[in-house]
């Protein structure tokens, strides 16, 4: 990826935050998932007050993007922060990074973790997820 398409992606997670619903963690997150032919798929995270049925902005951009047909990805931006501010990288949880283990090739896929367009850090899902278990292990 160039550094055009990391900043076309970092700006599409950071545009997502203002659709981040968290009235109670306040703790905002956006994502911007790139898919192999090229399109972006969004997410923001999304609260509930039963707690357990909240969903990350990762998980919320997959999820979009699976459901439209779409199962093959090159990267993800992830941008978050309390209130919105992007003062640390928010690197995805557990429960997110095994959702990209389901489809993504763990040694190719790239995790942008950014604090702003000219502030980030990839990593590959495998260092994210070392010995992941994935559709591999079922075959
Ligand atoms: N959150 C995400 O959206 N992505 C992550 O990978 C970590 C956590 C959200 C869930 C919840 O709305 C808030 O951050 C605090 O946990």
């Amino acid at each position: 990826m160039d550094k055009e398409q990391i900043g076309q992606l970092i700006r599409s997670a950071i545009e997502q935050l203002q659709f981040s619903y968290t009235p109670y963690s306040g703790f905002k997150v956006g994502a911007a998932l790139l898919s192999e032919d090229g399109k972006i798929y969004t997410g923001c995270n999304i609260e509930n007050a039963a707690y357990t049925p909240t969903n990350c902005a990762e998980r919320t951009a997959f999820f979009k993007a699976v459901s439209e047909g779409v199962r093959k990805f090159k990267a993800i931006c992830v941008v978050g922060g309390k209130d919105g501010r992007l003062t640390e990288y928010a690197a995805p949880c557990g429960v997110c990074r095994q959702v990209m283990m389901e489809f993504c090739d763990p040694d190719t896929f790239q995790i942008i973790l950014a604090t702003g367009t000219e502030q980030y850090e990839s990593f590959t899902l495998k260092e994210l997820l070392p010995l992941g278990f994935g559709p591999a292990n079922l075959e």
